[in-house]
């Protein structure tokens, strides 16, 4: 039968857009790793793609989920980078990118209660000094959390582990206070936090 008499392929039972166009729909975020720049510089440019990641959307559930990945993919030298929620009194673990871990931490508990229950950001060069360390992977040897706290109100933590010792100091401490000023001011953590 010659071709232009046999019958036209079935449509698709959806339509198929070319990537393109999905692409946009979707708002697609290519992130750029931040090895090799210098402290400072790294954490500007974290910090602008987290400024774009979190734009036109105050979920507090999607905008943690979303700033999990992008630290995790944008930091060299993690093994582990997530979120506790203050519920019920405790921390209670969130969205994160890494191993599974520990469900629920008590506020004054390991690094993350500790932070939680200051309202400071702890920075642990080796997680084998610090009393009360919880070890969710053994893999784990430094470790910065960071409080979320806005208007005097905490939220719970932010908690990033590294393999290598003293992976964290004074400049990430400032580069992720940064972070989370940013997370606090474009999302509505009322409804992931008591
Ligand atoms: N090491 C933390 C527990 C959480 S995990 O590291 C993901 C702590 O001592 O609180």
């Amino acid at each position: 039968m010659p071709d232009e008499k046999r019958a036209p392929p079935p449509a698709p039972k959806f339509p198929v857009a070319p990537a393109e166009i999905l692409i946009p729909l979707h708002g697609m975020h290519v992130i750029q790793t931040t090895a090799g720049l210098s402290k400072a510089e790294a954490y500007r440019q974290l910090n602008a793609q987290l400024a774009a990641v979190l734009t036109g959307e105050r979920d507090g559930l999607a905008n943690t989920a979303n700033m999990a990945a992008l630290l995790y993919q944008a930091l060299p030298g993690l093994n582990w980078a997530g979120f506790y929620f203050l519920r019920d009194g405790g921390l209670v673990l969130g969205p994160f990118q890494g191993k599974v871990a520990c469900i629920r931490i008590a506020l004054g508990r390991g690094v993350c209660g500790t932070a939680a229950q200051r309202g400071e950001t702890v920075v642990v060069p080796d997680v084998e000094a610090f009393p009360g360390h919880i070890a969710c992977d053994h893999a784990s040897r430094s470790e910065i959390v960071v409080p979320l706290v806005k208007d005097g109100k905490i939220f719970g933590v932010l908690d990033l582990d590294s393999p290598e010792l003293a992976r964290f100091d004074a400049e990430d401490a400032a580069g992720l206070q940064v972070a989370v000023a940013l997370l606090l001011a474009g999302s509505d953590l009322g409804r992931v936090a008591d």
